[in-house]
Formats: structure tokens, C-alpha cells, sequence
């Protein structure tokens, strides 16, 4: 049984969940009228919120950090509160676990060059033909350095199985890098057990959250991850990325450090300056599933210090509940359009996805079904989904690709309806 599987309670609970009345929060889906956003794995909308706190931040105080004036010490203020966030929005041990900066790829890459300095004896990394492609070339171009590669198939249901990767441990392995959701496929990977068998192997766990971050709760102690990456895109932040890193894995990890950075995470891992705003924007949607989660438990007042991982995790439990609703709406939506769809596709095993779909309606080029749902106010995307390799094991042409469909919180089955209402008129009409 996948650990991370949602539960039938929150499909349950997913009926109440307020998504018209939060839409209000969200000034571009007010200002898009009808615009059905499905492509939020490629960027997700922001709250006003977010907006006000990026605003504020430009407007107010942007300056570097590190000085003696009020609006540089509201810099450094807004910093440590922003990483206080989002360390209580993962459940990290301690708030100096988490670093900022540009963006996942960067930081799988950064993690990656630094294990490359530290292989020895154990120079096997196990990686996975689910990922992203960030989550694999990142980790292939250490061959160079002498790493040797095994691959953690997915079967053929669309879905990593922590069975298939026992046999591939050994003595030798550095570090297992596997996604906690598949950005094309939406299926989610039971990260406590494959955790459970790298650890038993003496290896590490790289995990990339990035997909499955606005979807549910992340939990690094109970997923006893080592490391864990994310990117504010797709949490309803500005563009920006940030990493966990177990405490005293981060302080092991040799990094490029200039001379007047104490080697001490954060500051070992954050190379330059990051951008600040976007640093607030992110806090600022932490701020925003709080709020949420507190007003779906009952709990009078705002989110404080102590109470803002709880609430976060109360919202991001309703989400994954809720989302559970979409993902079946979709699921009967693209089964009645006659679509392929590649991956989970079981009603009994929804708990085991989020609703991000990828499909093919047959004889159609996915580029036909994108350009008649942008015609019809839908933003969907067709390509590869920068899984290329994933495409091979999917037996579709890198070039052409898949059809995807990627819903949040803020999506409706009304809007599911309504793109089944434009595949089925393709499809009439061939
Ligand atoms: C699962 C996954 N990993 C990594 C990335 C790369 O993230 P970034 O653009 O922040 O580098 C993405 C981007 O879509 C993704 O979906």
C-alpha cells in the first residue's frame, strides 16, 4: 500500500471544498472571465496575497540585505520569516534546512556536483524513467566523474514501484533520485518505503517534489527523506526554487562558497542573491493555504508562527481530497471521449494520482487538440513534458508527444465538462 495514498475520507470531504469562493482570491482567474487554466503544471495562477507581498516587498523595501537601515533589516526580516514558511510548510527539523534560489533544476544540479565530489566506493545512483528530465540529466552527467547508473523502471500501470528498486540497491549506491509525482503522469511514488530501502542500503534519497508541491501535504520526517526540491511556480509563487536538506547532510555536502559565507547551510547552499520578492511571494503562499486550512478546520483567528505548518498541512490535506474529486470527473470525462490515457487510470486507485493527466485521442495530433482547446478558451499543452525518455517507455513520439491536462485546487468539474465537450466535438468531426 502506497504510504502517500489519499485517503476515501477526503474524497468524501473533497465535496465541501470551497474552490468557487477561493477563485475570488485569484485575480487572474477573476480577469480571465470564462479562460479555463489546465496547464497549471507549467505555472500556477497566484493569490492576491502573493501579489500584495511581492508588490510590498518592491515597493518598500528593495534593497540587499545585510545593512544597518530599517528597509535592508526588513529584507533580513522577511527572509527568516519567509524560511521559517516554508520549513514549517515541508516539515523540516529546523528552518536553516531549507535554501533559496532560482529554480529546482539548478538546485538538483548544485546537490548533484556535489555528490559527484563525494562518490569513492559508493558510485552507483539509481534514477528513474518517470522523472522530469532536470531529475535525470543532472544526475547522468557525473559519469564523468565516475558514477555508474541503474534505472527504477516505472511498470507499466504508469507508476514507480518500491519492489522494483530493492533488487537494484547494493553497497555501492550514493543516492536514489526518484520524483514524488510525476509531472506527466500525475502518479504519485510511495517515498516512505523507497526511503526505508535506500537508508537500509547505507544510500541516500534525493526526492523532487516540484509536481506533487500544490497537491498535498509534503512531510520530509515522515517521508524521512534526505533531500527534497521544490519550485514556487507551481505552489501559487512567483518563480523561484527552494531545497531541504537534512540538517547534517547539508552540512556535509561541499559546495562552491565565496570566502565571506560562513560554511553553514543555508548560506553554503545559497549561492548569490536570490530574488527577495519572489522569496515573499513565496512565504506569502504559505500564508494563503494556512489561512485555508484554518478556515476548513474551524479554527477561529489567523495563522501564527506556531500554528502555520498545521494549517498548511489541514489545506493541503483538503486539496488532495478535493483533487481526488477532479481526478475522477476527468478520468470518466477522457474514458466517455474515447482517449488513451498513460497511467492510472483505475477509479479504485485514484488515491495513488493527482489530476494531471496526459492522453491521446485517437488518429488526433495532441497539436490539433491543444490549438482547438486555446480556440475554445482552454490552456492545455501537448509536447513531451520534458520527460522525453518517459515518452520512449510510453511508446509515443518524443516530437509529437501527449496531450496534458494539469488541474489544482482552483479548478472545477465544471471546467472538466467543459473540455470534455471540446474533445468530443474533435472527435466527431476527426
Ligand atoms: C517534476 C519536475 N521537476 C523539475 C522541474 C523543473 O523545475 P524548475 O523549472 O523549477 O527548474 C519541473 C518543472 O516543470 C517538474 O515538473
Amino acid at each position: 500500500m502506497n504510504a502517500l495514498a489519499g485517503s476515501g475520507q477526503g474524497v468524501r470531504s473533497g465535496a465541501a471544498f470551497p474552490a468557487e469562493a477561493l477563485r475570488a482570491q485569484f485575480p487572474a482567474l477573476q480577469r480571465g472571465g470564462s479562460f479555463i487554466h489546465f496547464d497549471n503544471a507549467a505555472g500556477a495562477q497566484v493569490p492576491q496575497l502573493v501579489l500584495d507581498a511581492v508588490n510590498r516587498h518592491l515597493i518598500d523595501h528593495n534593497v540587499q540585505r545585510g545593512g544597518r537601515y530599517p528597509q535592508t533589516r526588513a529584507v533580513d526580516a522577511m527572509i527568516a520569516r519567509a524560511r521559517a514558511s516554508v520549513a514549517a510548510f515541508v516539515n523540516a527539523r529546523r528552518p536553516e534546512e531549507i535554501a533559496f534560489g532560482l529554480n529546482a533544476t539548478s538546485f538538483i544540479r548544485l546537490v548533484s556536483l556535489a555528490i559527484g565530489q563525494t562518490l569513492g566506493a559508493r558510485n552507483e545512483i539509481i534514477i528513474t524513467d518517470l522523472d522530469h528530465e532536470a531529475n535525470i540529466a543532472t544526475w547522468l552527467v557525473l559519469e564523468r566523474m565516475g558514477a555508474r547508473f541503474l534505472w527504477w523502471r516505472m511498470r507499466s500501470d504508469g507508476a514507480l514501484h518500491a519492489q522494483d528498486l530493492a533488487p537494484l540497491l547494493t553497497p555501492r549506491t550514493r543516492i536514489v533520485a526518484c520524483t514524488l509525482t510525476s509531472n506527466a503522469l500525475g502518479s504519485v511514488t510511495d517515498v516512505r518505503a523507497a526511503a526505508d530501502l535506500a537508508h537500509a542500503a547505507g544510500a541516500e534519497i534525493f526526492l523532487d517534489g516540484v509536481h506533487y508541491g500544490p497537491h498535498g501535504p509534503i512531510d520530509v520526517q515522515a517521508f524521512d527523506c534526505d533531500y527534497l526540491v521544490c519550485s514556487g511556480y507551481k505552489i501559487f509563487a512567483p518563480h523561484m526554487g527552494f531545497l531541504w536538506g537534512r540538517y547534517e547532510v547539508l552540512e556535509r555536502l561541499p559546495t562552491f562558497r565565496e570566502e565571506f559565507i560562513p560554511d553553514a547551510p543555508p548560506g553554503k547552499i545559497e549561492a548569490g542573491t536570490f530574488a527577495y520578492e519572489n522569496v515573499a511571494g513565496m512565504d506569502a503562499a504559505v500564508g494563503y493555504l494556512a489561512r485555508l486550512g484554518r478556515t476548513l478546520s474551524g479554527r477561529p483567528g489567523l495563522p501564527d508562527a506556531h500554528s502555520l505548518g498545521a494549517d498548511a498541512q489541514a489545506a493541503m490535506t483538503a486539496i488532495r481530497g478535493y483533487e481526488q474529486r477532479l481526478s475522477l470527473e476527468t478520468a470518466r470525462m477522457l474514458r466517455e471521449c474515447g482517449a488513451t490515457v498513460y497511467g492510472i487510470d483505475a477509479d479504485a486507485r485514484v488515491g495513488e494520482r493527482v489530476p494531471t493527466f496526459c492522453f491521446n485521442l485517437p488518429g488526433i495530433l495532441p497539436q490539433r487538440v491543444t490549438e482547438a482547446a486555446a480556440e475554445a478558451g482552454i490552456a492545455l499543452r501537448d509536447g513531451h513534458m520534458y520527460s522525453p525518455r518517459l515518452m520512449d517507455r510510453l511508446g509515443v513520439s518524443r516530437e509529437t508527444g501527449v496531450v496534458r491536462a494539469s488541474l489544482v485546487h482552483y479548478n472545477t468539474p465544471a471546467e472538466v465538462h467543459r473540455l470534455g465537450e471540446v474533445l468530443a466535438r474533435l472527435r466527431r468531426s476527426g
